[in-house]
């Protein structure tokens, strides 16, 4: 099960790529619902404690995705009103939500207040201030949590790190008691957690170790003033392999002993963590057809029909994401930039690449694409966005339609 080769052929589950893209046409994004459920089990399995699982929906927020981890008893992590709809569309429990993001608005606020979600997770005063004026006029307590910025350097790429000084995330690590007591002052704000999220895509559980201690020590100051944290959010960040021959990430149980070592003073907070690319981020790809070749000096060129508007993380942050053919012939290899019909110079898939030549009118794969990869999307040079197909066992299923050339212009007004 999951993503893998059988006799030359790719496979998602007991499905063939090559017969899903002929079906359905390329571009496409394609998920193993096997991987995704293995991904959260094994996470599940490895806390020892109370704990919830709330699945970031920013790094997948297809109401199928979502409600498969709803299923197994996940939550959500969500960062605007919209996600809070898709989140309570796909019938996540609200109890297991939790709302980060520096710049919540009224109306969001009141979107999450009325839904009686788990806690709010607030990055300044200002912010305090607003949930506080929300709440009472909705004439309820507001459950939140404070996100910390520990100060740690998570070793990650700079646009996917967030727990330094200079990032805009978070409560400054000497404000945060404070600010606690703040909001200790406040008639409709309950205070229920703590959170922290370091950076994206850690290959290193130290920071998070390191993290976890520090936080570890804001609770036990909290406690000595009164103050009792009852949840504990982690945040999400745990890295996947993209590249099969660098990436070494720590594994789940790894992972959560660390976090658990660093709580084990509080064991009856409930531990919360929000993980995204670790539960979808290798049980999807994106498959695009080779459109043409072409030469250029001494540069070659395999163009296809999906471009930074499919996925834009190598354009983005000059992400790196294995490419294979969906049918592998051993034929000759080449050197070579993958490009998509964007026009723009950063409009490539990989660059300087070494793969095994695929002719035109054959597909190729874009590996590790679950996460970031459809939610990025974008209808750049009035391209529709890809269709979604979910394979579960034998068979699959389209979770999204691919727009069409209508839906890209709903809404406009002539
Ligand atoms: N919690 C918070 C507060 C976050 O900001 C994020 C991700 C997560 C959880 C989930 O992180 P994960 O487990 O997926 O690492 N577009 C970038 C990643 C941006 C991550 C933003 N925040 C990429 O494609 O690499």
């Amino acid at each position: 099960m999951g993503i893998k080769y059988i006799d030359n052929e790719l496979y998602v589950d007991n499905v063939k790529v090559a017969s899903i893209v002929e079906d359905v046409k390329t571009p496409v994004y394609i998920y193993s619902k096997q991987h995704f459920i293995e991904q959260f089990e094994k996470l599940d399995k490895a806390f020892s404690r109370k704990h919830s699982i709330s699945f970031a929906i920013k790094a997948n927020s297809n109401l199928s995705v979502i409600k498969t981890f709803a299923e197994l008893g996940g939550g959500a992590d969500i960062v605007s009103k919209g996600e809070l709809f898709r989140a309570l569309k796909a019938g996540v429990d609200p109890q297991k939500i939790v709302f980060s993001g520096v710049a919540k608005t009224d109306d969001e606020i009141e979107y999450a207040l009325q839904n009686d979600i788990m806690m709010i997770n607030l990055e300044s005063k200002d912010e305090l201030y607003a949930v506080n004026r929300v709440a009472k006029k909705l004439n309820k307590k507001a459950r939140i949590a404070f996100r910390i910025n520990p100060e740690v350097d998570p070793k990650t790429h700079p646009y996917i790190s967030t727990g330094l000084k200079k990032n805009k995330f978070g409560v400054p690590y000497e404000e945060v008691l404070d600010t606690y007591i703040e909001a200790g002052k406040l008639d409709n704000i309950d205070i229920y957690g703590i959170q922290f999220h370091i950076g994206s895509q850690l290959l290193d559980s130290t920071p998070i170790y390191d993290a976890s201690v520090k936080v570890a020590d804001i609770i036990k100051q909290l406690k000595e003033k009164g103050i009792n944290i009852k949840a504990i959010d982690v945040g999400g960040g745990l890295g996947i392999v993209y590249n099969k021959k660098e990436d070494n990430p720590p594994s789940a149980e790894t992972y959560v002993a660390q976090i658990e070592e660093a709580f084990k003073d509080f064991p009856d907070a409930l531990l919360v963590c929000e993980p995204g690319r670790f539960l979808v981020g290798n049980g999807g790809i994106m498959v695009a057809k080779v459109v043409y070749h072409k030469t250029n000096g001494k540069k070659n060129f395999v163009i296809v029909d999906a471009g930074m508007n499919d996925l834009i993380r190598p354009s983005l942050y000059g992400a790196f994401q294995e490419i294979e053919p969906v049918k592998i012939k051993n034929s000759q290899k080449i050197v070579c930039d993958v490009v998509g019909p964007i026009c723009e110079t950063g409009d490539f898939l990989a660059r300087d690449y070494e793969m095994e030549d695929v002719e035109n009118g054959g597909y190729l794969a874009v590996f590790s694409s679950g996460a970031y990869g459809f939610t990025m999307a974008s209808n750049y040079n009035s391209r529709p966005k890809a269709c979604e197909i979910m394979v579960e066992g034998n068979s699959y299923k389209i979770i999204r339609k691919r727009e069409s050339l209508e839906d890209l212009i709903k809404g406009e007004i002539l």
